[in-house]
């Protein structure tokens, strides 16, 4: 089915209240990839939006968390648009660099947790996979299956699944396409925790509240740092994280934090 241009493709909610129960979920953001009659699949509507979205979260010093999902029964997103991609030349595809627009999502400060009901496959298991963390539902499957289009992944799958798994079973993946269901994927790394579907937004938005709750400067530190443990040596990362822990003592924060635990009390957080 066809669409009108102009419909937007990515929902953002800021919820109030975690759906099942009291918690506070201030800072926490929704996205939700809204194409649910092509299984959310990612064209370049989707994707710059989701993207612009991102972007717009990130400046906002007042969004700690985003949480990613797709809207539907089936799926989080079937991967990149095939029906769009299908006449793409290597020129019209480097002319228009649409690709590029990944490396925007790496360059996220705040952190993105995915949210996984149903398929994601192609550019949907990469998405998952440039997220932070991963909640997926008990039927949610993951997958490579470009080698099935005669193509390769293009968005990182080839890299993130063979950091996240090995690389034996991300070779296998990848050269077969083959599906990986949800609890494989949990033994093998992939995903933080597997929930019943029906929870697994409230799940990763409980979660977010959590990440949220904590000081920003810290978290965000915290998160570049765990990246580059899949980008350093092993002394360059050692050496990023000690610079990082000591820059963390010139936060109000870590005077807070501190003293807060000495006088057995709650921290209230500034976020400088
Ligand atoms: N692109 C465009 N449209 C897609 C799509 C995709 N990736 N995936 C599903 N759709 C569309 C289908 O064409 C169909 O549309 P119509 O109703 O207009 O025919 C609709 O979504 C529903 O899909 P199906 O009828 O196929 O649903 P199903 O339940 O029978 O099968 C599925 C589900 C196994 C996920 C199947 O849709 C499928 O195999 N999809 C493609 C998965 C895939 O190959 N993804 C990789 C894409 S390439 C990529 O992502 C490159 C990269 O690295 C960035």
């Amino acid at each position: 089915m066809s669409q009108a241009p102009d419909r937007m493709r990515v929902r953002v909610d800021h919820p109030a209240h975690h759906p099942h129960s009291e918690q506070s979920i201030d800072g926490v953001a929704l996205l939700t990839l809204d194409r649910p009659e092509a299984l959310n699949a990612l064209d370049y509507q989707t994707m710059t939006e989701l993207v612009e979205a991102l972007e717009r979260l990130d400046a906002d010093g007042s969004c700690r968390c985003v949480v990613v999902t797709g809207a539907g029964e089936k799926a989080f997103a079937a991967g990149a648009d095939i029906k769009q991609m299908a006449a793409a030349t290597p020129v019209s595809l480097t002319v228009a660099n649409d690709f590029a627009r990944w490396e925007r999502i790496r360059r996220i400060r705040v952190p993105i947790i995915a949210a996984v009901r149903g398929f994601a496959l192609g550019g949907g298991c990469e998405l998952a996979m440039a997220c932070d963390m991963i909640i997926a539902a008990d039927d949610a499957v993951f997958g490579q299956p470009e080698i099935r289009l005669g193509i390769i992944p293009g968005a990182g799958g080839t890299q993130r699944l063979t950091r996240a798994m090995g690389k034996a079973r991300a070779m296998e993946l990848i050269l077969t396409g083959r599906n990986l269901p949800a609890r494989e994927a949990e033994a093998h790394g992939l995903v933080t925790r597997v929930v019943a579907r029906e929870q697994v937004v409230s799940e990763a938005l409980g979660l977010a509240a959590e990440v949220a709750a904590r000081p920003p400067l810290a978290v965000r530190a915290a998160k570049e740092a765990v990246n580059r443990a899949f980008e350093l040596s092993l002394e360059a990362g050692l050496e990023f994280e000690r610079r990082n822990f000591y820059l963390l003592f010139a936060s109000a924060d870590q005077k807070e934090g501190m003293a807060a635990f000495v006088a057995k009390r709650p921290p209230e957080w500034k976020g400088r």
